[in-house]
């Protein structure tokens, strides 16, 4: 398997370490269609990201103001699909594509890790245009901590060092960052990131969009027993990882009650497959009852 693509070129034994992060568009099974609500978002950045890294000199003809940001942040509480977002650019925006484990670039080897941080740009260099993507970035530049997979200041410095060193002009290299707790980032990695996108729990609307993806294959009653607009009503304060949840625990009412119904009796199981299964459809009520961790769903006032 040649990760590089068609590229043939030299990689030293520490860029091999870190090409093991390299991901491949046919192997992302999320595209910008899957997600909900994020239309603007979406455009946004293909505009400030994707064609000035493809398409770099459609951007400095005109002026040399213009062009692809070096850093660029995905912001917001958890499940609310900033890691579904970087992974469908992944596969969509026709760049190499990165995937930087921050445990990838902490060596129990004294002096390592300074080289694995080397090989990230040397790597990135002969992969360019490329999008270098750290999920939960705090993690990496969060002050000292005495966990696992510390990252030593010396580290962190010699990372915006080479950050630092990535021109505009003869680099096509963008570092996408993402994070639940943008206050966890210290300013001299935000003063590298101007490009920064707040990802915050879905509205109405989104709400509606999201739904409507997840419940395609799912068969709903028709209403009054369900209504799409009702249930994004009633569903928020919920993530998108919620929704998806509650989807799944509702749409698994039905199952269970087949099963009950038929004292999970093997034979009679075989006999409905045979046959094709009957269930009944889903309604609102079975999302209410859903339970997502933590998250109430208010029952519907009818
Ligand atoms: N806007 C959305 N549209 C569709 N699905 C979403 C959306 N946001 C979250 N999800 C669902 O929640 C899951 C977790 O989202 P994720 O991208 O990991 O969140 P984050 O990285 O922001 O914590 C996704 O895999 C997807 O199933
Ligand atoms: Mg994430």
């Amino acid at each position: 398997m040649n990760r590089m693509g068609k590229k043939d070129v030299a990689l030293s034994s520490y860029e091999k370490q870190i090409a093991a992060g390299i991901i491949l568009p046919e192997e992302i099974d999320v595209g910008f269609n899957d997600i909900g609500g994020l239309e603007d978002i979406i455009s946004s950045l293909r505009e400030s990201v994707i064609f000035p890294l493809l398409y770099p000199k459609l951007f400095t003809t005109s002026s040399s103001l213009l062009s692809a940001p070096k850093g660029v942040l995905l912001y917001g509480p958890p499940g609310c699909g900033k890691t579904m977002l970087a992974k469908a650019l992944a596969r969509e925006s026709g760049a190499a594509f990165l995937n930087l484990s921050v445990s990838s670039l902490v060596s129990k080897w004294y002096g390592e890790s300074n080289q694995l941080v080397s090989a990230v740009f040397g790597l990135a260099r002969k992969l360019q245009p490329v999008i270098v993507f750290m999920d939960e970035i705090d993690a990496f530049l969060r002050e000292r901590s005495k966990g696992d997979h510390e990252v030593s200041g010396q580290l962190k410095a010699e990372f915006m060092t080479l950050w630092d060193g990535l021109t505009s002009a003869s680099d096509r290299i963008i570092i996408l960052g993402a994070t639940n707790r943008p206050d966890d980032i210290d300013d001299a990695i935000l003063r590298r990131m101007p490009k920064r996108y707040a990802i915050g729990l879905p509205n109405l609307q989104q709400r509606t969009k999201i739904l409507n993806l997840m419940l395609k294959g799912t068969q709903t009653a028709p209403p009054p027993e369900f209504s799409l607009e009702r249930l994004a009503a009633i569903t928020e304060g919920l993530s998108g990882s919620d929704l998806k949840e509650t989807c799944r625990n509702a749409a698994m009412k039905p199952v269970r009650e087949f099963l009950q119904q038929h004292s999970l009796d093997p034979q009679a199981l075989q006999t409905a497959q045979e046959k094709g299964f009957q269930l009944r459809s889903v309604t609102l009520r079975d999302f209410v009852d859903a339970d997502v961790h933590g998250a109430e769903i208010p029952a519907p006032l009818d």
